[in-house]
């Protein structure tokens, strides 16, 4: 789907109301991390929460539409895809996945659809894409804390809506002892339910009591990603018990579900936005706190197996100045390993903007390799030729 000539122009006047004399007519040639960046008809790309894809030559981008004012933290449009050959420059390939004009259907409009990401099955032949979904509420609400898959024959669409779900109801986490397996008793329900946990950090936050609670319904699914290992396995991560407790879910072998076998990482580390990355046999996961739209320290963590165990090994900015703690203003959603260059990772992430959600910024930064350790480095301005 094209998008509407109203949102093209309300997208030409915000364009209009910044420094169009800064953006270059010529093909671009390097990153400007923060910067507006313009597509190839010269309009700033919309794609929020971005994952990315390879697929014959081409890198898909896709993204979060987002319009303008605070109304654009919910879904008007849907998931827009941009397609390129070098990463700098990129082609607007329309709406991948539209939100639905049906009140009933669970994508409709002004639901809450973020990070959407995208894998090729190799079996199905089939693109999956899976992203977090808030079904419309009357208020913002991430109550619903689900996640939503979509399907299509072709890497930029069009995706067909399948279903949303609560991952892995009726199974337990593979990581948790004999004992713990069994729901919660009603008086430990009240207490959890009493607790009112509104999903940011806090002292009392129950570490064991989330997935027991969650067991019969399936287990929330907020900030997410997906990813795939070398043996053609893939997984989601994702934010659950109230965001206190990622989650790794291995997905069934077309893509299209969780397999019902996963592990609990971090319980009551509070961790969202993951982005996963696998180099030299290690598994390394960046994520960042729970602090809304505001940014906060990025955290490096990394395992041996993707089950874990888990060990977080602190922030992983250099460079940049005091935004170190920030990670540059902005928070991780993927990594895309360069294809062909086994050292060579790039680290994508969103300066949000809640007040006029269409002016989020991407932020994209080269993988540096210190004592084994990927770090992110903060350049004014780079070129691909940095990684690796
Ligand atoms: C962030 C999250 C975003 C969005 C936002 C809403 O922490 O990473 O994807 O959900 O909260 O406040």
């Amino acid at each position: 789907m094209e998008s509407t000539p109203g949102e093209r122009e309300s997208l030409a006047n915000l364009l209009a109301s910044y420094r169009v004399d800064f953006l270059p007519m010529q093909r671009l040639d390097h990153f400007e991390p923060g910067a507006i960046w313009p597509d190839e008809n010269r309009v700033p790309i919309n794609a929020h929460g971005a994952g990315l894809l390879h697929h014959a030559e081409t890198f898909y981008w896709f993204g979060e539409h987002k319009i303008e004012g605070r109304a654009g933290n919910k879904a008007h449009v849907g998931v827009h895809v941009y397609a390129s050959e070098d990463l700098y420059n990129w082609r607007d390939s329309g709406i991948a996945l539209a939100v639905s004009d049906d009140p009933q259907s669970d994508i409709t409009r002004e639901c809450i659809l973020e990070r959407p990401k995208v894998l090729f099955n190799a079996k199905t032949g089939k693109f999956v894409m899976w992203f977090h979904l808030e079904p419309k509420t009357k208020e913002v609400s991430y109550a619903g804390a689900k996640t939503g898959i979509a399907v299509a024959d072709a890497p930029a669409g069009p995706y067909r809506f399948l279903r949303s779900l609560r991952p892995n109801a009726g199974v337990w986490p593979k990581n948790v002892p004999e004992e713990s397996k069994k729901p919660l008793s009603p008086e430990e329900l009240a207490q959890v339910t009493a607790l009112n946990l509104p999903g940011g950090p806090l002292p009392y936050y129950p570490k064991q009591l989330g997935f027991r609670r969650d067991f019969e319904g399936g287990q929330m699914s907020r900030d997410m990603t997906l990813f795939l290992d070398d043996d053609g396995t893939a997984y989601h991560l994702h934010a659950s018990e109230d965001n206190g407790t990622l989650h790794i879910s291995k997905l069934s072998d077309d893509f299209l579900s969780p397999a019902g076998e996963y592990v609990r990482a971090f319980p009551g580390g509070f961790h969202e936005a993951p982005a996963l990355m696998k180099w030299r046999g290690r598994y390394f996961l960046f994520t960042s706190g729970c602090t809304g739209w505001a940014p906060n320290s990025a955290r490096v963590s990394v395992a041996d197996s993707i089950w874990g165990p888990w060990e977080e090994l602190g922030n992983p900015c250099i460079g940049g100045g005091k935004a170190i703690s920030t990670t540059f203003d902005s928070q991780s959603t993927y990594i895309l390993p360069i294809p062909g260059k086994p050292d060579a990772f790039l680290f994508l992430a969103d300066r949000w903007c809640p007040d006029n959600a269409i002016d989020g910024r991407y932020v994209w930064l080269p993988i540096r390799f210190r004592h084994g350790t990927p770090m992110i480095e903060w350049l004014d301005a780079w070129k691909l030729e940095e990684l690796g």
